[in-house]
């Protein structure tokens, strides 16, 4: 039988995706769903902890969406879904709430980093303290085997299993199976077009995947290359080039390595280099920049998807919550969704 995985993404950000994201987590979990069963949740409840105001999480959530949706494109073994669309995971939270001791949510990075950059406690709401929990019911309404993070994660999935224990054991029921956090291979962090830190899109050091193709061919123009590389004749290093480390990802390697041999030996131009990288770009991108513009003249067809998505995770969901409810003793009727 298929593992079960299931993993979350945040609608903290303006919701766009640059190639460092997609390198370093979408491209990965496109591959587990090769092997396992996915589900895959745009967590906007979470998202309220920092962003209150309106505009803002709409769009940010709506662009995720369709910057998502257009990467992932085959949706056959992943249920897509908006995590406030299944009130389960609200309802599952307050359960939860009951039996999570405060010190083991003190001990969550995420608070105690906030603490130290000197915020005091009135600083803090109680959902960026009560987070972990929300995670956990994330998760656990869904019995995944395998929850794949990043490593800022992983302790959050630590809390979830302790909390599923103790579920377990104060209501004498094996509701929750313990998942596992799945970390994959480390993917260096993919620095940005300046060559010196993350790429990261606050720092506007990013190569975008979704923007039109004048923005995209600018930044690949604009990206760091040999400094110490005047004229095309004066030959170049490839060390810290990210022109090249781009094209170790995008480009073919026959064709890659020629260019760092012609580059090396001062026999072909940044600018050449940099068409090339463009070239690739898009040419990796296009059906998933297709698939973008697709959806977004199509806003009925994203809905179909979520609504999908929406039926299948509350189906899963509500059979959870059907078993909680009875451990718990809640034994009235559950019947106010239809499967
Ligand atoms: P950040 O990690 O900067 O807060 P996001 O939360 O938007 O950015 O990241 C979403 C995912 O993309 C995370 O799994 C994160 O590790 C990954 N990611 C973001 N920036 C990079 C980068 N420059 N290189 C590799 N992975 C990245
Ligand atoms: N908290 C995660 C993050 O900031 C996102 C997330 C929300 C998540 N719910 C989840 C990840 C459930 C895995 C499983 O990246």
């Amino acid at each position: 039988m298929r593992k079960r995985i299931l993993a979350g993404i945040t609608p903290s950000g303006d919701g766009t995706l640059h190639i460092g994201n997609y390198l370093g987590a979408v491209r990965q979990f496109i591959e587990l769903t090769k092997s396992h069963d996915c589900f895959l949740m745009v967590a906007d409840l979470h998202a309220l902890t920092t962003i209150q105001e309106r505009e803002t999480l709409s769009n940010n959530t709506e662009t995720l969406i369709l910057n998502e949706l257009a990467l992932l494109g085959d949706l056959s073994h992943i249920v897509f879904f908006r995590q406030s669309d299944v009130p389960m995971h609200t309802e599952l939270t307050w359960i939860l709430n009951n039996i999570t001791p405060m010190g083991l949510l003190k001990r969550a990075h995420a608070y105690k980093d906030k603490l130290q950059k000197d915020m005091t406690l009135d600083d803090i709401n109680l959902g960026l303290f009560n987070y972990p929990i929300l995670m956990a019911s994330d998760i656990l309404l869904y019995k995944p085997d395998l929850v794949p993070v990043g490593r800022d994660q992983k302790q959050h999935v630590e809390i979830t299993r302790d909390i599923a224990e103790r579920f377990n054991k104060t209501f004498k029921a094996k509701v929750f199976p313990l998942p596992d956090p799945f970390i994959p291979e480390e993917v260096a962090v993919i620095m940005g077009t300046d060559g010196k830190r993350k790429m990261s899109k606050s720092l506007g050091n990013i190569i975008s995947i979704f923007e039109s193709e004048e923005t995209i061919r600018k930044q690949v123009m604009s990206t760091y290359t040999d400094p110490t590389r005047i004229h095309k004749t004066d030959p170049g290093h490839i060390e810290g080039n990210m022109v090249f480390r781009y094209l170790d990802f995008f480009g073919e390697k026959g064709k890659v390595d020629q260019l760092k041999k012609l580059y090396i030996e001062g026999n072909i131009s940044d600018i050449e280099v940099k068409n090339y990288l463009y070239d690739s770009l898009m040419k990796i991108f296009a059906p998933a920049r297709k698939r973008y513009q697709d959806l977004r003249s199509n806003p009925q067809k994203v809905r179909e998807i979520l609504e999908t998505g929406a039926v299948k995770a509350r189906g899963v969901a509500g059979a959870t919550m059907m078993e909680v409810r009875d451990a718990v003793g809640l034994t009235n009727s559950y019947s106010f969704f239809s499967y």
